[in-house]
C-alpha cells in the first residue's frame, strides 16, 4: 500500500470518488484521465504498450491502474483504491469504491471524505437499476458535487440525441435525490474524448472536459475557516486557593477563538464573552485553532455543563432540536430497531434516542435496496431519529462535520457511526423559542435559569451497612457548600408514601418505583437527592437508573453481612434471626451487589468522615461536568 498522502500546508487537495458499474468503463476512464492529463511517469505508456504486445493482449487504458499500482514517488501512487495526482490548479485524490462496505463505512463515520464524485455510465447500456443505485448512494454520503460522464460515445457514433436522452433521464433522477449535476459530459475513454482533451467528434458538445470539471469542483473550506465549534468537555476549577474563575475545556473541532470574543453555548443558548484562553502545561497561544486542545475562562459564572458546544454569537449556530433525518452505518451485532433506546453521541453529548421511522436499508456490499424495519450488521441506513432532549448539532448548512457526525451506542457497545443530513422539527418542540411546546419548562431549561443542577445519588447496600449515616453527614456537607441537597430514607418513605407496602420482592419493587420516582422529581427541581434505600435487586436500582437518566450515581455502600449484623444498630438483624420478622435483607431475602457502580464505599476498610469527603467530592466533581467520571 502506497503512504497516504498529505498534501503540504495551502495546497489545495480534492478528493474524488468515481462511481459506476465497472462494465461501463471506469478504469479505462481514469487510465485515459491520468496518461492525456500528462500524469504518468516518463516511457510508463510505452512500456505498457510494449507489454500488452508482447503478451498478445490488446492495449487498454484500464491496465495503466494496475500497472502503476505500487509505484511511488514519480508524482504519481496508487494503491488499490486510491490513485494520487496534480493538475494545474490542484491536487487531488482519486478514490475508487471498489468494496463498498468499508467505503461506506469510511465515509459514513468520518475516516475518510469525498467532495466531489465522478460517475460513469455507458451510453450503450443507458442508466440501469445500479446506476441509480450509485445515484443514491451518493446522495447518501452528502455528495452534491456530481459530473456524470456518458462513456462509450464512440460505441454510440458519439450521437447528440444518445447522450441528451441518457442526460435527460438522469437529471430526473438525480433531481429526486437532491443532487443537482454540475456537468454531463459525453466522453471515449478508449478514443480520449473529452477527459483532458477536448473532442473535434462531439460538435454538438460545448461544456467542460473531465479534467476542466475537476478542476472546477468547489474546494471545501479547511476546518479553520468554518465556524467556531468547541464541544464542552468539562468545566475546572482553578486549584489555587481564592480563585472563583473556571475553566471551560475542549477540543476545537472546527473555526478559531480569540480572548474577547462573544461566546454562547448550545442547546443552553448561555452567553458570555471569553476572558482569556487557558492551556494546561504550556505558554497560552495568542489563538486556537482548528484540532487544538483548548480551555477558556469567562466573564460571568455561568453555568456551563459537558456536552454543549461552544460557538461564536457572530457566526452560523448549530442546530438545536429533538429530531432529524441520518444516514446510519450499522455495526451492531443485534439489528437496529425502530423505538428501540440507544444513545446519540455527538461531540461531548450524550442522550437518549429512539429511531423513529427507517426510510431505507441499503446492503452495503451489493447496494440493494431492503425494506424492513430494523437495520442489520453492515447495511446503511436512512433514518428519523428521536431525541430525548434537545441537543447541538450540525446539518450541512450551518457548517461542521465534526458536529454532524454521531455515533449509535447500544449498552455499552459503539453500534453505528452517522451523519446529519437534515434537522427536523417536532410536533412537540418549539423550534423557534428552543423549548418544548407543552409549555411546561423542562429540566434543561430550569437549569440554565436557575442555575441548579439536580442528581440522583442512589445509596445503596445491607440494612446496617452506614447508608443513612454516610447520607446525613453528606447533606450536610453539600448544603454548607451551596449546593441544594436532599436526603430521601427508606425508613422515612415507608413510613408515609410506602405505608402501604410491606418486604416481599413484589413490595420492594413498588417502593423502589416509588422512591425513584420520587428522587428524579427531586432532582429535576435541582435538587441533590441522596437515596437511602436498601434497594437488594439489581432490576430495582436498574429501574431507578432509567427513570433518572443520565444524572445518576450509583453507591453501592460496602459492608460484609457479618459486620452489619454486628452493628445492628436497629437489633433488626436479631429479630430476623429469632423469627420475629420475615424477608429480612441478608437473613431470608437476598441482596444483590452491583455489578457496576459509580462509586463504592467500604465501610469496613475506610472511616466514616473518609466516606463522606470522598462522596462529597464525587458529588460536587459530577456537578462541575468533570469528564473523568
Ligand atoms: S428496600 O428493600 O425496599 O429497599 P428500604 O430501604 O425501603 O428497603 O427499607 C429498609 C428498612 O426497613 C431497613 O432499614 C429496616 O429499618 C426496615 N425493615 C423492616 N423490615 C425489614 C425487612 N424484612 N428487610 C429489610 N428491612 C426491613
Amino acid at each position: 500500500m502506497a503512504e497516504p498522502y498529505t498534501a503540504p500546508e495551502n495546497e489545495e487537495l480534492l478528493n474524488i470518488v468515481t462511481v459506476g458499474h465497472v462494465d461501463h468503463g471506469k478504469s479505462t476512464v481514469i487510465g485515459r484521465l491520468l496518461a492525456d492529463a500528462g500524469a504518468l511517469p516518463q516511457g510508463k505508456l510505452e512500456a505498457i504498450r510494449e507489454n500488452c504486445r508482447r503478451n498478445s493482449k490488446p492495449f487498454e487504458y484500464a491496465f495503466l491502474l494496475d500497472a502503476l499500482h505500487n509505484e511511488q514517488d514519480q508524482g504519481i501512487t496508487i494503491d488499490t483504491a486510491r490513485c494520487f495526482f496534480k493538475s494545474d490548479k490542484r491536487r487531488y485524490i482519486i478514490i475508487d469504491a471498489p468494496g463498498h462496505i468499508e467505503f461506506l463505512k469510511n465515509m459514513v463515520t468520518g475516516a475518510s471524505r469525498a467532495e466531489a464524485a465522478l460517475m460513469v455510465i455507458d451510453a450503450s447500456r443507458g442508466v440501469e437499476e445500479n446506476t441509480r443505485r450509485h445515484g443514491y448512494f451518493l446522495s447518501m454520503l452528502g455528495i452534491t458535487q456530481v459530473a456524470v460522464l456518458v462513456n462509450k460515445m464512440d460505441l454510440a457514433d458519439y450521437r447528440e440525441d444518445v447522450f441528451r436522452s441518457i442526460e435527460a433521464e438522469f437529471t430526473d433522477f438525480l433531481e429526486k435525490i437532491h443532487i443537482a449535476p454540475a456537468a454531463f459530459i459525453p466522453v471515449s475513454g478508449m478514443e480520449g474524448d473529452n477527459i483532458a482533451l477536448r473532442s473535434d467528434r462531439t460538435p454538438w458538445y460545448a461544456g467542460p472536459t473531465v479534467l476542466e470539471q475537476m478542476d472546477a469542483f468547489a474546494p471545501v473550506p479547511s476546518p479553520e475557516r468554518r465556524p467556531f465549534r468547541m464541544p464542552v468537555q468539562g468545566v475546572y476549577k482553578f486549584t489555587g486557593g481564592g480563585d472563583e474563575r473556571r475553566i471551560v475545556a475542549g477540543t476545537l473541532e472546527a473555526g478559531s477563538l480569540r480572548a474577547g470574543a462573544r461566546s454562547v453555548f448550545w442547546p443552553s443558548g448561555t452567553k458570555t464573552a471569553v476572558s482569556s484562553l487557558e492551556v494546561f502545561a504550556a505558554p497560552v497561544p495568542e489563538k486556537f485553532t482548528a484540532g487544538q486542545a483548548a480551555g477558556f475562562t469567562m466573564a460571568e459564572q455561568i453555568f456551563i455543563r459537558r456536552g454543549e458546544i461552544a460557538c461564536l454569537e457572530s457566526e452560523n449556530a448549530p442546530f438545536v432540536g429533538v429530531r432529524l433525518r441520518a444516514n446510519v452505518f450499522w455495526l451492531g451485532r443485534e439489528p437496529l430497531r425502530v423505538g428501540r433506546r440507544y444513545y446519540f453521541k455527538c461531540g461531548t453529548a450524550k442522550v437518549e434516542a429512539r429511531p423513529e421511522t427507517i426510510l431505507r436499508v441499503v446492503d452495503a456490499s451489493s447496494l440493494d435496496n431492503v425494506d424492513r424495519d430494523y437495520v442489520d450488521k453492515n447495511e446503511v441506513a436512512e433514518l428519523i431519529l428521536r431525541l430525548d432532549r434537545p441537543t447541538a448539532f450540525d446539518t450541512a448548512e450551518s457548517g461542521c462535520d465534526a458536529t454532524r457526525r454521531f455515533v449509535l451506542v447500544d449498552g455499552y457497545e459503539i453500534a453505528g457511526g452517522g451523519i446529519v443530513t437534515q434537522a427536523l422539527a417536532a410536533e412537540d418542540y418549539d423550534q423557534r423559542n428552543l423549548r418544548w411546546s407543552a409549555g411546561a419548562m423542562t429540566g434543561e431549561e430550569r437549569r440554565a435559569a436557575t442555575g441548579r443542577r439536580g442528581l440522583v445519588v442512589w445509596l445503596t447496600g445491607l440494612s446496617g451497612s452506614g447508608k443513612t449515616t454516610i447520607a446525613q453527614e453528606t447533606e450536610r456537607r453539600l448544603i454548607e457548600r451551596g449546593v441544594a441537597a436532599y436526603l430521601l430514607d427508606g425508613d422515612k418513605l415507608r413510613r408515609g408514601l410506602c405505608g402501604d407496602l410491606g418486604f416481599s420482592d413484589e413490595d420492594r419493587a413498588e417502593n423502589i418505583r416509588r422512591a425513584a420516582e420520587t428522587a428524579g422529581l427531586f432532582a429535576d427541581a435541582g435538587l441533590v437527592t441522596l437515596c437511602t434505600f436498601i434497594s437488594p435487586f439489581a432490576a430495582g436500582r436498574r429501574k431507578a437508573r432509567e427513570i433518572a437518566g443520565e444524572d445518576f450515581l450509583e453507591v453501592w455502600v460496602r459492608a460484609s453481612l457479618e459486620t452489619c449484623m454486628a452493628r445492628d444498630p436497629k437489633k433488626l438483624y436479631q429479630k430476623a434471626l429469632d423469627g420475629k420478622i420475615h424477608s429480612f435483607t441478608g437473613i431470608d431475602s437476598p441482596y444483590e451487589e452491583p455489578a457496576a457502580p459509580e462509586l463504592i464505599l467500604d465501610t469496613e476498610t475506610r472511616s466514616e468522615a473518609e466516606c463522606v469527603d470522598l462522596l462529597t467530592e464525587t458529588i460536587l466533581r459530577f456537578l462541575e461536568g468533570d469528564a473523568a467520571l
